[in-house]
C-alpha cells in the first residue's frame, strides 16, 4: 500500500514512517517541519516539505497513495490556551483541506490522531469511548471538532475512517536507520523531562496533593511502538462508510512519583525533583479503557513503563 503520513517529521509520524517502510510499504510525508525535523524521516519514504494548509502541496502529496495516516496537528495544551487561532487553523482548516483533497484524489481510507483531551474531566475512569466530551482547552476542542467532521465525511462520501484517541505515548523506536526519538521545543512530556533532569535543572513535580494514592497525577502510558501498531491495524480495519473512535493506552495507570522511580531503576541513580504547584488543565487521573481496542484492532500494548523509560533513553544517548 502507498501511505501519505502527514507529519510525519514529528515524534510520533515518524515513528509510523520508519514502522510503514519495514512492513514494505512506500510512504509520502507532508511536513512543514515548523516542529518536526526533516532529518527524522527515513530516506526511503519522499518528503514534501510543505503546510497542510496548502492545498496544492497536499494534492501533490495524495498522488497515487491509498490511505493517510494523518499526524499532523499542532499539540501543545498549554500554547492552544494563549494561541487558540493556530489550533483552530492547523488542526481544523488543515483536516478540511486534507479531506477534500482525498476525496478529489479518491483516496477513502483514513486513520487520523485524536486524543484523549477530547474526554476532559472524565466522569469515569477507566474512560471508554462513551464518555461524555468536554474538552478544558483548545487543543482538545479542536481535535473533537475534527472528529465530528470525520464522521460526516464518512456518512456522505463512504469515507473509510478511524480516529484513536491516544492517551500518553512515550518510548521510542530503533528503525534500521536509528533511533526515532522525542525532540520537542519546549518539551513538556513527564518522561524526557524526568530523563533530562539534573541538579541544577530538577524535575518539577506539577503537584503532590492530587486526590490520588501517592498525590500525584496518574496517566496511562503506552509504547510509541505499540502505539503504532495499532494504527497499521487500523488501516486494515477500517470500513467504508464508517468513522470509528477507538481509545489507545495500556488500560493501567501510573502516577508522576511511580515514573521517576521507573528512571531511577532504568538509570540507577537517583533523579532530582522538586514539588511545584499544579499545572492548569491537568486532570489528577487518566487511564483507558482499550476494550474496543483489543476487540475491533486485535491490538493490545505488549511494552511496558520500563521499556518506554529504558527506550527514551537511549534513544538520546
Ligand atoms: N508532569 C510533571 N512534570 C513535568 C511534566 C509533566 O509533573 O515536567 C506531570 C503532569 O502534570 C502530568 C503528567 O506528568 O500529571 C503527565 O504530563 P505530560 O505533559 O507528559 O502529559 P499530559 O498527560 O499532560 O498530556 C498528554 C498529551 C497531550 C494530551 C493529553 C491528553 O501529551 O497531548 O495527554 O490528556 F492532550
Amino acid at each position: 500500500m502507498k501511505v501519505l503520513v502527514t507529519g510525519g517529521a514529528g515524534y510520533i509520524g515518524s515513528t509510523a514512517v520508519a514502522m510503514l517502510l519495514e512492513q514494505g510499504h512506500s510512504v509520502n510525508v507532508l511536513d512543514d517541519c515548523s516542529t518536526g525535523h526533516a532529518s527524522s524521516v527515513d530516506a526511503r519514504a519522499d518528503l514534501f516539505q510543505e503546510s497542510i494548509l496548502n492545498s496544492q502541496a497536499v494534492a501533490g502529496a495524495l498522488q497515487g497513495v491509498d490511505a493517510v495516516l494523518h499526524f499532523c496537528a499542532k499539540s501543545l495544551v498549554g500554547e492552544s490556551v494563549t494561541k487558540p487561532e493556530i489550533y483552530w487553523e492547523t488542526n481544523v482548516y488543515g483536516t478540511r483541506i486534507l479531506l477534500d483533497e482525498m476525496k478529489k484524489a479518491n483516496v477513502a481510507r483514513l486513520v487520523f490522531s485524536s486524543t484523549a483531551a477530547t474526554y476532559g474531566e472524565p466522569r469515569e475512569i477507566p474512560i471508554t469511548e462513551n464518555e461524555i466530551t468536554h474538552p478544558t482547552n483548545p487543543y482538545g476542542a479542536s481535535k473533537l471538532a475534527v472528529d465530528y467532521m470525520i464522521t460526516s465525511q464518512s456518512r456522505a462520501y463512504g469515507l473509510a475512517a478511524i480516529s484513536l484517541r491516544y492517551f500518553n505515548v512515550a518510548g521510542a523506536l530503533r528503525s534500521k536507520t536509528g533511533w526515532q526519538t522525542e525532540r520537542h521545543n519546549p518539551e513538556t512530556h513527564l518522561i524526557p523531562n524526568v530523563l533530562r533532569a539534573s541538579e541544577s535543572n530538577p524535575l518539577k513535580i506539577f503537584g503532590v496533593d492530587w486526590p490520588t494514592k501517592d498525590g500525584t497525577c496518574i496517566r496511562d502510558y503506552v509504547h510509541v511502538v505499540d502505539l503504532i501498531g495499532a494504527h497499521l491495524s487500523a488501516l486494515e480495519a477500517a470500513q467504508p462508510g464508517t468513522h470509528e473512535i477507538i481509545n489507545l493506552g495500556s488500560g493501567g495507570g501510573y502516577s508522576v512519583n511511580e515514573v521517576i522511580a521507573a528512571a531511577e531503576r532504568v538509570l540507577g541513580r537517583k533523579i532530582p525533583t522538586e514539588i511545584s504547584s499544579r499545572r492548569a488543565g491537568d486532570p489528577a487521573i487518566l487511564i483507558a479503557d482499550i476494550t474496543k481496542a483489543s476487540k475491533y484492532l486485535t491490538w493490545s500494548p505488549t511494552l511496558d513503563l520500563n521499556q518506554m523509560v529504558s527506550d527514551a533513553w537511549n534513544s538520546i544517548q
